[in-house]
């Protein structure tokens, strides 16, 4: 699995997961372009990208805007499609802005795809809240597709404008319904991102974490590198028989004892409270993979266990921490 000289192009390339692929990408040696227009409100952070920031190329552009970037696809081989706006409690209170940036983006960004690089390579980030409400444990690819809150439903979306352009023959892509992720370079600032981002900062802050609900609630989170690694083998495999993978973590944990380990490393307390109103609607309840198929299919599995990866996520903010943590945040 050599990217040594290659060209590949990471959308969202300043925010979590982007960053971290662009950083190993170009240590492996290729030759990287990052497209991201710093969306206000998404984990864009030019500290991200220090490390490598004199080898890559970074286009402040929307992916949608062709007319901006259109000379850096050229030639690109592997395109790593990770642009998107991950926060599900953004997508109910402004369903439009989530179709903008994850819908009607992805599908200009694929029309122009199609023509600048025909047959080209992409991975693009999907995930598992497609799936909705379980209708049983662990998931796997074959479980319904049923979406509780609209970011889930244009992500679904844009999976199917993948799926559709390879089942053409006019790309090649490769979907991953990615469950939870978690480590540097997350966007620690953004409260709506999530619950595991809510976690690390009070544990980096030592204030009380709050969980809604009981706690019992389950997810299996997967560390960044396994994600990156995930990625490069599929960047890898081209025209696979079937194009739609689950990844997820290698143990699943309940909230309350992922809280307790943070609170452990970081000198926090745990609290409990009723869900807010507009959270209980888009709560999935328990979540766990079925990693059977990615297995068979690219050979990987998640290797990091939560306890080591939290340990190493929490190294690298203290580390960091003036990028990340600017200014206190509530939940
Ligand atoms: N982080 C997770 O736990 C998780 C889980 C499942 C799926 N995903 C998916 O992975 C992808 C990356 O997530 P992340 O955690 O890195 O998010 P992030 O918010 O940290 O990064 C997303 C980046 O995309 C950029 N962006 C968004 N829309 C853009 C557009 N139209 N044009 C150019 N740039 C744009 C933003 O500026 C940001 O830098 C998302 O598509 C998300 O849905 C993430």
């Amino acid at each position: 699995m050599s990217y040594s000289g290659k060209r590949v192009l990471v959308t969202g390339g300043l925010g979590f997961i982007g960053s971290n692929l662009a950083v190993r990408l170009a240590r492996d040696g290729a030759i990287v372009t990052v497209v991201d227009s710093a969306v206000p409100g998404c984990g864009a952070n030019e500290f991200n990208l220090a490390p490598v920031r004199s080898q890559i190329t970074w286009i402040n552009s929307a992916i949608g805007d062709l007319d901006r970037h259109r000379t850096a696809i050229e030639g690109t081989g592997i395109v790593f499609n990770m642009a998107g706006e991950i926060s599900h409690i953004n997508s109910m209170r402004d369903p439009v802005r989530d179709l903008e940036l994850n819908t009607a983006e992805q599908l200009r960004f694929l029309l122009a795809l199609r023509q600048i690089c025909p047959g080209v390579r992409v991975i693009y980030a999907s995930t598992r809240q497609v799936y909705g409400v379980p209708q049983y444990l662990p998931i796997n690819e074959i479980h319904p597709v049923n979406p509780i809150d609209f970011n889930g439903i244009h992500k679904h979306a844009a999976a199917s404008y993948h799926r559709l352009l390879t089942a053409n023959g006019e790309i090649d892509a490769t979907i991953l319904r990615l469950t939870n992720i978690y480590g540097p370079r997350m966007a620690l600032n953004i409260p709506e991102q999530g619950v595991l981002g809510h976690f690390f900062r009070r544990a980096l802050l030592g204030e009380d974490m709050e969980i809604f609900g009981d706690g019992r609630q389950f997810r299996d989170p997967v560390y960044i590198d396994d994600i990156v690694e995930v990625c490069l083998i599929a960047g890898t495999r081209s025209r696979l028989p079937s194009n739609t993978m689950n990844a997820g973590g290698i143990e699943a944990l309940s909230l309350a004892a992922m809280a307790e380990i943070l609170a452990n490393e970081g000198g926090s307390r745990v609290r409990y409270r009723p869900f807010p109103e507009g959270h209980k609607a888009i709560d999935i309840g328990s979540f766990s993979t079925d990693n059977s198929f990615i297995r068979e299919q690219l050979g990987w599995q998640p290797k990091v266990s939560f306890s080591d990866g939290a340990h190493r996520t929490l190294a690298y903010f203290r580390e960091h921490r003036e990028h990340y943590l600017p200014r206190t945040t509530s939940r």
